[in-house]
């Protein structure tokens, strides 16, 4: 297991590439690649992307300004998901769980686990649930290579200004593929890249495209992009 920190490119291990290539791909996913850091980045690269620096903790304040109602339309982007009453759900980088709390009524029935790398998220995330009386939202502690959940034993993923952030995208998306039930869905939400007006930095801003050149190396098969939220695209995959 990996630990934050530990971002050094590297070839992906043969594990990763064993997974994807014997179950799923027909080639493994792309090698890291190094680059000079930009300010915002680490200087890993994947499939031509530089990974974005970790979100910290000190920055909850941030992921619960009231601004974030009219950028991301929050209630809406859920709605837009479509998710049955009863679905498992992880909510991989959880944060302070802005979007896991909003989520939560809408699987009565099942459960949002948050999924996170710092262990103050999770616990700002417990105190949330308790305060709010919430039973169906859950914290679990992941590593930068992987959600540590059981093979099989999700419905979806849901990744909202997160996967830009993670310094081990291919062994991420591995570890996923294998948690989610076949026909599971991962739903990404990430700024729109090829939007000018978003007012968000390039590190922190993804295309359609190349989303999904990693996701699709990574095994996953795009479904559909769902429009109609204000900065952000939300993009539809599924483990085949
Ligand atoms: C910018 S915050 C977004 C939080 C939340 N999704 C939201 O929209 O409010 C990104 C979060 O992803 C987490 N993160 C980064 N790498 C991760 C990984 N490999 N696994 C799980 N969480 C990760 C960070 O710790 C941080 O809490």
């Amino acid at each position: 297991m990996l630990i934050l920190g530990q971002v050094r490119a590297a070839r992906l291990p043969a594990t990763v590439i064993a997974f994807c290539g014997a179950v799923l791909l027909a080639s493994p996913p792309p090698a890291y690649t190094e680059s000079k850091a930009s300010p915002d980045g680490i200087g890993k690269v994947f499939m031509g992307r530089e990974i974005s620096h970790v979100m910290g903790h000190p920055g909850i304040g941030w992921l619960e300004r009231t601004e974030r109602e009219r950028e991301e339309a929050p209630l809406k982007a859920i709605e837009l998901l479509k998710l049955a009453p009863d679905a498992v759900v992880a909510d991989i980088g959880v944060g302070s769980g802005y979007y896991a709390f909003r989520l939560a009524p809408k699987v009565p029935k099942g459960r949002v686990i948050g999924v996170d790398i710092q262990p103050e998220m999770l616990e700002f995330l417990s105190a949330k649930a308790r305060e709010l009386k919430v039973k169906n939202v859950e914290g679990r502690l992941g590593s930068v290579d992987g959600i540590g959940l059981p093979a099989g034993s999700l419905d979806a993923a849901l990744m909202v200004d997160a996967y830009h952030e993670f310094s081990h995208p291919a062994e991420m998306l591995a570890s996923i593929l294998k948690a989610l039930r076949p026909k599971g869905r991962i739903y990404l939400l990430e700024y729109r890249a090829e939007d000018a007006q978003v007012p968000i930095k390039r590190l922190h801003k993804m295309t359609e495209a190349q989303a999904r050149k990693e996701f699709e190396a990574c095994g996953f098969r795009f479904v559909e992009s769902r429009a109609g939220l204000p900065w952000q695209h939300l993009l539809v995959f599924e483990r085949p």
